[in-house]
């Protein structure tokens, strides 16, 4: 049990992966000495979900928050392509959260749940072969976001020497595919000495079980086979102690230190890179300065070509208009110019037709002077004509 740590920080784990029944469950109830789960995983899944469970251990004073972050359905479908997906998604989507708190302006890192996953147990299967492609494929994907400790589970299911051979070849495929798991750190010589010793032990090949076995006049967690008892904590059977002494006791702190310093780290800086953070080495005030600068700039040229479009949208309209305006007024000057013509006409006529009365009224006087004269003429005339009658 883990009663040297004391620590109240959350410590992530995913289990990770394996085929129905590889044993994530019983190792987890082993190494925390409790029982996280009775249900069993469905692996008729769709597709790979990821499962957080939070469990708080109290072991006399000794207190651990644990997240135990499950990959259900891994390794279960047909096509298998894009099963490393769903983990890569849940990691990242981890380390955002991190991050936008960190880019918060009150940031409040203090009290901040951190959901970062801190390690991955990856489940190799004993087969005694080599490791399946999907593992590797996996690890490959992982191995730059989170710390992997990569172990044989069921190890009581392969014999000794073959399990020599399995860890030696399952090395050399990991080395020779370019995949970096964990290396217990040798650089602090309080534990340098016990971690260079075990990552060589590396892959651990481990039991897990929660039934009890009486073994002389002691119980321990054992796996009783007819032919004999294979004890968990015992060092010549397994390497179960070796994991839970560097997992819990010995490394927990620098599996956290790793987490933020270097996968983190990485998260970080390709995300403000993408954001067009260029020089992620430099002051962060400066770059955070210089973008503002340049976002100021882009809104002021973008501010000056509104502002002359605006310009040029009012001088094509006053254009118009006065366009408008001068075809009016010549309109205008026409409609004046064919109404000083009439008016022009108009009086002509009216000249012709005073011309024309006064010479009427002149022919008209003249008549009547005529007239008159002849009615004179007229009246002395009847004698005249009555005498001639009379003749
Ligand atoms: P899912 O959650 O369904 O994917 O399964 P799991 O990976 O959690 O496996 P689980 O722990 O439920 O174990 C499945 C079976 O394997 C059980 O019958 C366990 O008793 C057995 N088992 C677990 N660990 C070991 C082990 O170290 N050796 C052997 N031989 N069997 C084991
Ligand atoms: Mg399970």
């Amino acid at each position: 049990s883990p009663e040297t740590t004391t620590e109240e920080e959350p410590l992530i784990l995913t289990s990770l992966p394996g085929e129905t029944g590889i044993g994530k469950s019983t190792l987890m109830n082993t190494l925390f000495n409790t029982t996280f789960e009775t249900e069993e995983a469905s692996h008729h899944e769709d597709c790979v979900r990821l499962r957080p469970q939070t469990y708080d251990l109290q072991e006399s004073n000794v207190h651990l928050k644990l997240t135990i972050v499950d990959a259900v359905g891994f390794g279960d479908q047909i096509n298998k392509d894009d099963s490393y997906r769903p983990i890569v998604d849940y990691i990242d989507a981890q380390f955002e959260n991190y991050l936008q708190e960190e880019l918060k302006i009150r940031r409040s890192l203090f009290d901040y749940h951190d959901t970062r996953i801190h390690v991955c147990l990856y489940f190799i299967t004993p087969t005694g072969h080599s490791l399946k492609s999907l593992d590797l494929v996996t690890m490959k994907k992982l191995d730059s976001k989170v710390n992997i400790i990569p172990i044989i589970a069921k190890a009581d299911t392969i014999s000794k020497s073959e399990l020599h051979k399995f860890k030696i070849k399952i090395m050399g495929e990991l080395v020779s595919n370019g995949v970096q798991i964990y290396q217990f750190p040798t650089d602090d010589e309080a534990v340098a000495e016990i971690n260079a010793v075990m990552n060589a032990h590396l892959p651990f090949a481990v039991v897990g079980s929660t039934e009890e076995v009486k073994v002389g006049n002691k119980l321990v967690r054992a796996r009783q086979y007819p032919w004999g008892v294979v004890q968990v904590e015992n060092e010549n059977h397994c390497d179960f102690v070796k994991l839970r002494e560097m997992l819990i006791r010995v490394n927990m702190e620098d599996l956290r230190e790793q987490t933020h310093s270097r996968h983190y780290e990485l998260y970080r800086r390709c995300k403000l890179e993408e954001m067009g953070f260029q020089d992620s080495r430099g002051c962060l005030q400066e770059t955070y300065e210089a973008k503002r600068k340049e976002f100021l700039s882009e809104l002021q040229r973008k501010e000056e070509e509104m502002r002359q479009m605006f310009v040029n949208k009012v001088k094509e309209t006053e254009l118009e208009l006065k366009e408008k305006e001068r075809e009016l007024h010549e309109k205008f000057e026409h409609l004046k110019r064919i109404h000083q013509e009439e008016k022009r006409k108009v009086e002509e006529k009216r000249r012709e037709l005073e011309e024309e009365t006064n010479a009427f009224n002149c022919r008209k006087a003249a008549m009547e002077a005529l007239q008159s004269q002849a009615l004179h003429a007229t009246s002395q005339q009847p004698l005249r004509k009555d005498k001639d009658k009379k003749k």
